[in-house]
């Protein structure tokens, strides 16, 4: 039997080119579209060097809907498709609404008239906690209550949601999950393939790398008096792999569900909240070294505190993180080593 092709939206990216990695390894064939705005074209190449299976692969932009037509048109008998092309930094959505609103959504609403047109019943959406903003009771479950959204690349999920939403009720022939990643962290135990941030980086972990690998002068811990066990914001972080493993998992479940339209939401996470100075000190001390590091001052439109609460996954998707915070941190760091190594084409 030949294989399922999938296609994988901004599979070149970090989520993506993981999630890529593990649909090869169950058995998919992954076709990844990609317009290299926020990844390396280098990145195919490493995922076919990890799997040694070659990837098929279509630079484009997803907004664009003649051109991403060809590859429906070209690729016959596509399963489903797995979304990840999306603009993902808080402060530019702030400073650029715009850019995210034609983005974010066009390239869903695309994606979403080609695959009708063309009989691809199954998505996986690239959802966020982010939904939730702040949140009331703790842990979240996917039935807590959602938030205005504090920037507009959250409201931009939170918008995608409800596309994807209204199409399903319309009755059309979709079936839907959208995952709501908490902070996805880590990188291919292979090192091969990681996060690749362009430019300073806004994230916390692949700002502690950078720093330890001698790129940034210091973290800066944003805010140290928050009503927090040690002041510091809390979040729940999700080893990559684990994440990526979660879209497989999706993908097949959808596939066993018999109604011809659904839609779906699983939080994916830990499921435990770790404050920023319990991760830089885990960094410290699973990599054995240093980190220079200092507290500032709160960074506006923060989260104090989330962590969510996995067990709709866990129940329905079958599926369970494996790796922890010290994996993840170890992983992170191998993969910075690394990169010194690899080249990249941008
Ligand atoms: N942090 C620092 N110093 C840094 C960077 C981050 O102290 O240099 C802290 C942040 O203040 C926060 C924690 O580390 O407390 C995590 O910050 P990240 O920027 O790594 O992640 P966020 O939780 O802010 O953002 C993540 C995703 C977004 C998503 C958001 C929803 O990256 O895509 O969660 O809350 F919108």
């Amino acid at each position: 039997m030949s294989k399922q092709k999938i296609i994988v939206t901004g599979g070149a990216g970090y989520i993506g080119s993981h999630t890529v990695v593990e649909l090869i390894e169950a058995g998919y064939e992954p076709i990844i579209v990609d317009n290299y705005s926020n990844a390396d074209r280098g990145i195919i190449v490493q995922i076919e060097k990890i799997t040694g299976k070659t990837v098929q692969h279509y630079e484009l932009d997803c907004n664009d809907l003649a051109a991403f037509r060809k590859v429906f048109e070209a690729e016959k008998n596509v399963l489903g498709s797995i979304h990840f092309a999306a603009a993902k930094a808080v402060g530019e959505s702030v400073a650029n609404p715009l850019k995210y609103y034609h983005n974010n959504l066009q390239s869903l609403v695309n994606l979403l008239q080609l695959q009708l047109e063309f009989g691809l019943e199954y998505l996986v959406f690239s959802s966020s906690c982010t939904v939730y903003g702040q949140p009331e009771k703790l842990p979240v479950t996917e039935n807590s209550p959602i938030q205005k959204a504090n920037s507009p690349y959250g409201n931009t999920k939170q918008i995608c949601e409800e596309i994807i939403e209204d199409t399903v009720t319309s009755k059309a022939k979709l079936k839907a999950a959208s995952l709501r990643y908490f902070n996805p962290i880590g990188a291919h135990p292979s090192a091969m393939i990681g996060e690749l941030p362009f430019g300073v980086p806004n994230n916390l972990v692949p700002f502690i790398t950078q720093t330890a690998a001698g790129l940034r002068e210091s973290l800066t811990i944003f805010g140290h008096d928050y009503d927090t066990v040690d002041g510091t914001c809390v979040r729940d972080y999700i080893h990559v792999v684990d994440l990526a493993k979660a879209h497989v998992r999706a993908l097949d479940w959808l596939q066993s569900q018999e109604q011809n339209s659904l839609h779906e939401a699983f939080n994916l996470g830990m499921g435990k909240g770790y404050t920023v100075l319990e991760i830089v000190q885990t960094f410290e001390k699973v990599n054995d070294l240093k980190l220079n590091y200092r507290l500032g001052d709160r960074r506006p439109g923060d989260v104090v505190k989330i962590y969510g609460n996995v067990d709709k996954a866990s129940h329905i998707l079958k599926w369970q993180t494996k790796l922890g915070i010290e994996e993840a941190l170890k992983d992170a760091w191998r993969w910075e080593e690394r990169l010194k190594g690899i080249e990249l084409v941008k």
